[in-house]
């Protein structure tokens, strides 16, 4: 969606966003720098190509539309390619996707063209140099005409041969000159144990990937474990290899040579399949131990190649298809102050609607004023948004080149924008609070709380539904959800005999709950599902058998919890018990506790000496609700007082499978090695971690080894 603007006004718009692009390019092709993702950039790439599309005559050779990458930083020596690098297009949806199809059939009529889909690793491109089968130079693309020198760096990357294989009966002496590119690349687990050793911070692989293979020091290099993948072969003055007619033969002559090639390209033969092979990998993406943001996609056969051809920039016969942007940029056309369920006023970005990560995104959370004043965010900023997974989106920066001078700035109130009392702001905090407890936002968003799925899990008790719950006096707090009657729910709006049969029986149902859920449900301040869990283990609550009914069976979602069935006996604690637990513990027993820190001690302590906490637990007794208490039941004792820190892939089970067996074995996982360590079970031969344990004489074992400790 673009802006409706003039000329004038379009004219401005180019120069801005051509500043912007160019400050954008150099930072990331020269300094290897990028605080801002390649997505934000795409998107500003495409609005600059719009707007020159529409006004040509704006359109200036030094615009970043019009050339390929950009200089170099001088610091290396400086090679010509053999041969220029060519950068890629990219397709976005299937529409474009399918442009492009229609493109390329035009330049080979009545072709049956085939695809070979790639991988779209995020690295970086390097081409390495083999002379009569022998490593002999790596450069960096550079500006595709000139590389740098990184010969010495990449020479430590294991997955480069120093040799290549005698293949066909031909003497490495008599092979032609080879240059071969592809990605070089750091894993996730590579990055994550960088980023722990804490020397310097890597946003993503590629930057790790970049400052690397640029560190002068080829030992600080090699320690960083770096890997590559091969795509390209380009046999120079070939008269003895057998030459490929295609990119899967190509493939599978590097393979031969024993250069490493990526095992999940795919011959494809049709757009059809292309499309069908981008959704399969965007929701199989998080699975790899390295990062792709998209797929490359290149037609099989090297004649077709050929006569397709290559514009400026990119050769026609490949694109990269990426996956749905997780940034986008967008215009703040508003702030307003939400109040959450603990009293916290939060400012909300209200955006205009754009797409991200395949969802309109029409808010973004701001936090707090510092974070508004640290980013300067003002209303009617031109700004790039990120929404990652499940988080809330989130304004990662302000573009203030695109200012007009017309932007507000933005303050927080100093009352509650719902029920207009003071708002205070706690001392070490920077969030400020409404605390009236009568607070319409916090009472309500407390009963949302109390039935989300982490909690009571109550399905079809929605915002709305609680607002009307509320508004026509049914329930003044959440206990009372659970004495609502038939007739009075069949008033509602919207309520007939399924909807409001079904929500009674998820209340039934809902009334036995796992203790740490219910203490997590009570939506104490600071306490998560995690801190509920091990204050949870930590009481000692007596119990008493009882039987369940039919209507109260139900699934529990705790790796240990065994379902309960209907007409089964099983453990529960009353709430009378958990008052009294509560109460009996005193601050120091409750920061005491591993994982519990002062702060949220403070609060447990404070909110179960707070008499209205205990009316409602009482409450909740009386309407019947039930606590079951998890005996983690031990498998064995035969880890009993050891402690174990995971590191790497295990080749048969995840680390929290690790994890509960070595905890259902009496021993303890922790995150860190320290002199307490007594094993660290690794999978693989890399990470800070292992340093670390054979620095302090830490008995490293392997999945086997743990295995054979446990049977
Ligand atoms: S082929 C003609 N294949 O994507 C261009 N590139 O946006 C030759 N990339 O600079 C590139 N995986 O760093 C190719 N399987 C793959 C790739 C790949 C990642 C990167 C590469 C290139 C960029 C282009």
């Amino acid at each position: 969606m673009m802006l409706q603007m003039d000329k004038q006004e379009a004219q401005q718009r180019i120069e801005s966003l051509k500043e912007w692009l160019k400050k954008w390019n150099y930072d990331y092709f020269v300094l290897n720098k990028n605080e801002v993702s390649e997505a934000a950039r795409d998107k500003i790439k495409r609005e600059l190509e719009e707007l020159e599309a529409k006004y040509p005559e704006f359109v200036t050779e030094d615009s970043p539309t019009q050339r390929v990458g950009s200089a170099l930083s001088g610091k290396f020596a400086k090679i010509k390619h053999v041969r220029a690098k060519q950068s890629l297009s990219d397709i976005f949806d299937d529409n474009e996707l399918e442009d492009w199809e229609e493109r390329i059939q035009k330049l080979v009529p009545g072709d049956n063209i085939e695809y070979v889909s790639e991988l779209k690793l995020d690295g970086l491109n390097i081409s390495v140099i083999y002379k009569k089968g022998k490593y002999f130079k790596a450069i960096t693309r550079g500006d595709g005409v000139h590389g740098e020198d990184v010969s010495h760096a990449v020479k430590t990357i294991k997955s480069v041969p120093l040799e290549l294989n005698e293949i066909e009966g031909v003497s490495l002496e008599n092979y032609p000159d080879i240059e071969v590119s592809g990605e070089v690349f750091m894993s996730k687990q590579a990055l994550k144990d960088l980023n722990e050793r804490g020397e310097q911070q890597f946003a993503n692989p590629r930057n790790a990937a970049a400052g690397t293979v640029r560190q002068l020091d080829p030992q600080v290099a090699a320690e960083r474990n770096l890997e590559m993948y091969f795509y390209t072969l380009n046999l120079l003055d070939n008269t003895t290899l057998p030459n490929p007619t295609s990119q899967l033969e190509s493939l599978e002559l590097m393979k031969s040579l024993g250069l490493r090639v990526n095992e999940h390209s795919k011959l494809i033969k049709d757009t059809a399949g292309v499309s069908k092979e981008i959704k399969h990998w965007e929701k199989k993406r998080d699975s790899l131990p390295y990062e792709i943001d998209g797929l490359v996609l290149k037609v099989n056969a090297f004649a077709q190649q050929k006569s397709m051809g290559s514009t400026a920039k990119a050769p026609r016969w490949a694109a990269a298809y990426k996956f749905p942007a997780e940034q986008s940029t967008t215009v703040i056309e508003d702030i307003q102050v939400q109040v959450g369920r603990t009293g916290t006023l939060t400012p909300v970005a209200y955006l205009r609607p754009t797409q991200v990560a395949g969802s309109t995104v029409a808010r973004a959370t701001l936090h707090n004023q510092d974070e508004i004043d640290r980013k300067d965010v003002r209303i009617g900023d031109t700004v790039i948004i990120q929404k990652a997974g499940d988080i809330i989106p989130e304004v990662v920066e302000v573009l203030k080149d695109l200012r007009t001078g017309k932007e507000k700035a933005f303050k927080m109130p100093s009352k509650c924008p719902v029920c207009g009392s003071d708002v205070i702001q706690e001392e070490g905090e920077v969030a400020l609070r409404c605390v009236n407890p009568k607070c319409f936002a916090v009472h309500q968003q407390q009963i949302e709380h109390f039935v989300s799925r982490k909690a009571f899990d109550v399905d079809g008790l929605g915002e709305k539904v609680i607002e009307q719950l509320i508004a026509e006096k049914l329930i003044e707090d959440v206990a009372d959800l659970f004495t609502l009657e038939r007739d009075a729910l069949m008033q509602l709006e919207l309520f007939k005999d399924k909807k409001t049969d079904n929500l009674l029986s998820a209340l039934e149902k809902a009334k036995v709950i796992s203790l740490p859920r219910f203490l997590y449900a009570l939506g104490i301040r600071f306490v998560g599902a995690e801190t509920a869990e091990l204050v949870a283990n930590h009481l000692k609550l007596p119990t008493h058998k009882i039987v369940l009914d039919e209507a109260q069976q139900k699934d529990q979602l705790s790796l240990f919890a065994e379902t309960p069935k209907a007409g089964e006996k099983i453990e529960v604690a009353d709430i009378e018990e958990l008052i009294k637990g509560l109460e009996a513990l005193s601050l120091e027993e409750l920061m005491d506790i591993e994982g519990i820190g002062d702060k949220v001690a403070e609060q447990i302590h404070a909110w179960i000496r707070d008499e209205d906490s205990v009316h409602l637990l009482k409450k909740l007794q009386k309407v019947g609700i039930k606590l079951t208490v998890e005996h983690q039941k031990r498998a064995s004792n035969k880890l009993e007082g050891k402690t174990f820190v995971l590191t790497g892939t295990l080749p048969s089970m995840s680390r929290e499978e690790a994890k509960a067996l070595i905890k259902k074995n009496g021993g303890k996982a922790s995150s860190s090695v320290s002199a307490q360590t007594d094993f660290l079970l690794a999978g693989g031969e890399v990470g800070s971690k292992l340093a670390k344990a054979e620095k302090l004489g830490v008995k490293v074992i392997d999945e086997a080894a743990f295995l054979k400790m446990i049977s």
